[in-house]
């Protein structure tokens, strides 16, 4: 059982990010990673598109005889996950915007939320902000665009920095420290972000929590894989271009296939 893989799905190439993160947590684990690109961006879908999607996601993982999923993304985490949890007897781990540290540690009582529309205006999002609403101001930025631009292959863009500089605007201007990062293809805009961010400004992301809490999940039910040789690491994506994902993965050489589902 134990040898089983993670399987680990998201939207795009984004959720890469995560991957890496749980890859570098847990390197004895097997994985099977899948990039629904065609049907990217989730952001501007509807709930039931999105619950779809993640279902059919899901069905590809169960089917390649993965242990626990991983929803890599935080579109289809706050639209679909508890209908997945419902629906399949396996253990799910989600990624939402980490408000909570933010809110908790922001000396200018202001932060700022960079996330898709589908993530900002589902109710789990809302649940968790409005916790915190009362005490400081939360200033929710839709990234419209961003994640088309990094499927395609534009991270570094000019495009890409007209986008962000109008985005980060209406947040600086409330004077900002915290800068959450709510979507899992941001974290690779972080150089970017550095360079138009005042210093004191910190970005936060839920990559490394996501790690730590499949590490715990494993545990808890007794998944961690104890047979640590020729690990195996499988990523598909349903776009012929595998070309972008292949560069965001780097250094982890690992071949990525196409594959139509
Ligand atoms: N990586 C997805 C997320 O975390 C992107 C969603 C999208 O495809 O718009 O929300």
């Amino acid at each position: 059982m134990s040898k089983q893989p993670i399987g680990i799905f998201d939207s795009g190439v984004g959720g890469t990010s995560i991957w890496k993160e749980i890859h570098a947590l847990l390197p004895s684990e097997n994985s099977i990673y899948l990039a629904d690109s065609f049907n990217a961006p989730y952001g501007p879908k509807g709930k039931d598109a999105i619950i779809y999607l993640s279902i059919k996601n899901t069905e590809f993982l169960l089917e390649k005889d993965c242990k626990l999923i991983v929803v890599a993304c935080n579109t289809a985490t706050t639209n679909a996950i508890s209908v997945l949890r419902e629906k399949f007897n396996i253990p799910f781990i989600g990624i939402e915007p980490a408000i909570k540290p933010a809110a908790l540690n922001t000396q200018t009582n202001a932060i700022g939320i960079l996330a898709t529309k589908g993530t900002l205006s589902s109710a789990l999002f809302h649940n968790t902000s409005s916790l915190y609403a009362n005490e400081i101001t939360i200033i929710e930025q839709i990234g419209e665009g961003i994640v088309q631009l990094i499927e395609n292959g534009n991270l570094e863009s000019v495009e890409m920095e007209r986008l962000l500089k109008s985005y980060l605007k209406p947040m600086l201007d409330a004077n900002i420290d915290y800068l959450v990062l709510g979507c899992t293809h941001y974290p690779y805009l972080i150089p970017m972000l550095l360079k138009l961010l005042p210093k004191h400004v910190k970005i936060i992301d839920s990559g490394l929590a996501v790690a730590k809490q499949t590490k715990t999940v494993l545990e808890k039910y007794n998944l961690l894989n104890t047979e640590i040789l020729n690990t195996n690491n499988e990523f598909y994506i349903n776009l012929k271009n595998t070309a972008v994902m292949q560069s965001l993965l780097g250094n982890h050489r690992t071949k990525v296939n196409y594959l139509e589902f």
